[in-house]
């Protein structure tokens, strides 16, 4: 595939040779179109070399093959990463004074924008207007992760992981239905941790592997995405709005507090069922002799009080999603599980051979409230969660 990457001048740019690196890798055709303030930062030479083909920044150059108009014709995609604030201005408003901003408006492809900058200059109502306009014509627009900034300042602004920002161009290269788009949702990921004491906990062994490919998915499919993270150590997704919690208690309080907003909840953390009924103040000691028994009392049911508030209050989510791992009787116990929770869809995994816990595939049955099972088979988390966003978006819309 033919891949333009359009680099803008913010300081993120170094990080935009890791994406050039990924699609080269991964045998794309890459066009590098800097603007001239990016080579400010990032060198010509570096574009170059690491794509392959040649780099400027002018229409002036190679005037013979009509590059302004040559590169964007041939494009299958276009993403612009770094997206600054001024090259995000100019694209909404068709201004053309560079080859990149002349690519952008003769490109018929997808186009996605990855903006990073200062939390101020993203919150502007002039950059949201143009982020909106850009949107509105269908262009894929990450929203910037939340994190340090190029000095000692920390908030919304920070360039997403390359590896991120290139598994959504993936997506978007592949044309998968962006049929989420406009709703707000809500995806629980990795596992709560109860503490014994303060260096002690009990926990489980989810990674967040799924969990995180729904939040994946569903950003690439055009939802609004916040991602309550439990313990988990991964990069985060591109675009979605990570909220980071450790216990049960925690995770409730995010989960119930989002989704008073939100179309759709899917609850894919492995959320602790029992806590320490007391948790120590201070570390126990091997030297205190004998330990006492570690009494556990019951936590709260997320999942269940959801499905109880929008059956009470009639409000609420209109999809809520539960997760189960079994490891025997697994259609069964899931079956009884969806009819005492009260959820729509539940997502029943199988626990053991080398499936659910920390690998990258998976292989579910997900059961339907008054509908037939669907089994989804063997394969990457990606696709896993996908075949849950097409039970989803249905009922959604
Ligand atoms: C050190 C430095 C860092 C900058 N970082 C950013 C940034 O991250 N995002 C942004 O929108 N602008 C940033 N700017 C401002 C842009 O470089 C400036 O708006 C420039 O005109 C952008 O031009 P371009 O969009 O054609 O690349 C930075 C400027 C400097 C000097």
């Amino acid at each position: 595939m033919k891949v333009v990457l359009g680099v803008s001048g913010g300081i993120a740019a170094y990080k935009a040779c890791e994406l050039l690196r990924l699609f080269t890798e991964s045998g794309h055709e890459v066009r590098v179109v800097p603007t001239r303030e990016v080579l400010r930062f990032v060198g010509e030479p570096t574009w170059a070399a690491l794509s392959g083909n040649p780099v400027t920044a002018d229409v002036w150059d190679d005037v013979h093959e009509v590059p302004h108009v040559r590169i964007g014709q041939r494009a299958d995609l276009v993403v612009v990463a770094p997206a600054t604030a001024n090259t995000l201005a100019k694209a909404a408003h068709g201004l053309a004074d560079d080859l990149l901003t002349n690519t952008l408006l003769t490109a018929r492809c997808p186009v996605v924008f990855a903006p990073a900058m200062h939390t101020e200059m993203w919150q502007h109502p002039a950059t949201r207007a143009n982020v909106a306009t850009l949107r509105e014509r269908g262009a894929v627009v990450i929203d910037p992760a939340v994190g340090r900034l190029t000095g000692a300042d920390t908030g919304p602004g920070r360039l997403p992981d390359p590896a991120e920002i290139f598994q959504v161009c993936l997506r978007v290269l592949r044309g998968r239905p962006r049929d989420l788009a406009g709703h707000k949702i809500v995806i629980s990921a990795g596992g709560t941790r109860e503490a014994i004491d303060p260096v002690r906990f009990i926990g489980n062994r989810s990674s967040g592997l799924q969990g995180y490919a729904l939040a994946r998915t569903a950003v690439a499919r055009g939802a609004e995405v916040t991602l309550v993270a439990a313990n988990v150590s991964l990069p985060d997704p591109a675009g979605a709005a990570v909220v980071r919690v450790g216990s049960t208690a925690e995770l409730r309080e995010a989960v119930l507090a989002a989704s008073e907003k939100a179309d759709a909840v899917v609850m894919a953390a492995a959320v602790a069922d029992f806590r320490p009924a007391s948790r120590h103040e201070s570390k126990i000691k091997k030297t205190d002799g004998e330990p006492d028994p570690i009494h556990l009392t019951k936590n709260p049911d997320i999942l269940a009080e959801l499905g109880r508030l929008r059956r009470e209050a009639g409000a609420g989510p209109r999809v809520i999603v539960g997760f189960a791992a079994e490891t025997d009787d697994v259609l069964a116990n899931g079956q009884a599980k969806l009819a005492r929770k009260g959820c729509d869809l539940l997502v029943v995994n199988q626990v053991g051979e080398g499936l659910a816990f920390g690998t990258p595939d998976n292989a579910a049955t997900v059961l339907v409230a008054g509908g037939e099972p669907v089994e989804v088979p063997r394969g990457p988390k990606d696709d896993v969660a996908d075949a849950v966003w097409d039970l989803v978006a249905p009922r959604l819309s």
